[in-house]
C-alpha cells in the first residue's frame, strides 16, 4: 500500500468558500500535506486529467465544471493514504456518502461532489505528477 494519495479541492467547494474547512478536516484526519496549490485548469487539461472517463456520458459536462474556476490541489501523505481518503471523503454520490464524510458535509451534488481522491496507488502517482514538478513537492 502507498503511502500517498492525491486530491483536488473542485471548482463549486471552493467557490463556496468551502476550502479552508475542507482543509482543516484533512489535517485533523491524519494526513499531512506534501504539495499544494490553487490554480484553474483549461478545459483540454480537464479533458486530460479525467481522459479515463472518456467514454462516459457525463465526460463533457464533468471537465466543463472541473474547468469552470480555480480548484486546490494537494498531495497528502498518511498509511494507506487511497483507501483511507476514500473512506474520509464518502460515496461519489452526496446522497450516499456517511455522515461526517466531507461529501455528505460540502457537496452540493453527484458531480459538484466537493473533493476528487485517486482511485489507486498507480493513478496517485500520475495524478500527482499532472500537477506538480519536484520542487514543489516537500
Ligand atoms: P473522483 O474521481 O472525482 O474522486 O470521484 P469518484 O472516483 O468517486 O467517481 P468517478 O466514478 O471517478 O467519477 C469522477 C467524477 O465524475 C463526476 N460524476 N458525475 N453525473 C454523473 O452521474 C456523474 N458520475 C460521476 C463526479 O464529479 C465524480 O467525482
Ligand atoms: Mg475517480
Amino acid at each position: 500500500m502507498g503511502n500517498f494519495t492525491f486530491t483536488i479541492i473542485k471548482p463549486t467547494a471552493v467557490m463556496k468558500g468551502y476550502a479552508g474547512e475542507i482543509m482543516s478536516m484533512i489535517y485533523k484526519s491524519g494526513f499531512r500535506v506534501k504539495a499544494m496549490k490553487m490554480l484553474r485548469l483549461s478545459k483540454i487539461e480537464a479533458m486530460d486529467f479525467y481522459s479515463v472517463h472518456k467514454e462516459r456520458p457525463f465526460y463533457d459536462e464533468l471537465t466543463d465544471f472541473m474547468s469552470s474556476g480555480p480548484i486546490f490541489a494537494a498531495i497528502i501523505e498518511k498509511e494507506n493514504a487511497v483507501s483511507e481518503y476514500r473512506k474520509f471523503i464518502g460515496a461519489t454520490n452526496p446522497k450516499e456518502a456517511k455522515k461526517g464524510t466531507v461529501r455528505n458535509m460540502y457537496a452540493s451534488d453527484i458531480q459538484a461532489n466537493a473533493v476528487h481522491g485517486s482511485d489507486s496507488d498507480e493513478n496517485a502517482i500520475i495524478e500527482s505528477n499532472f500537477f506538480f514538478s519536484t520542487k514543489e513537492r516537500f
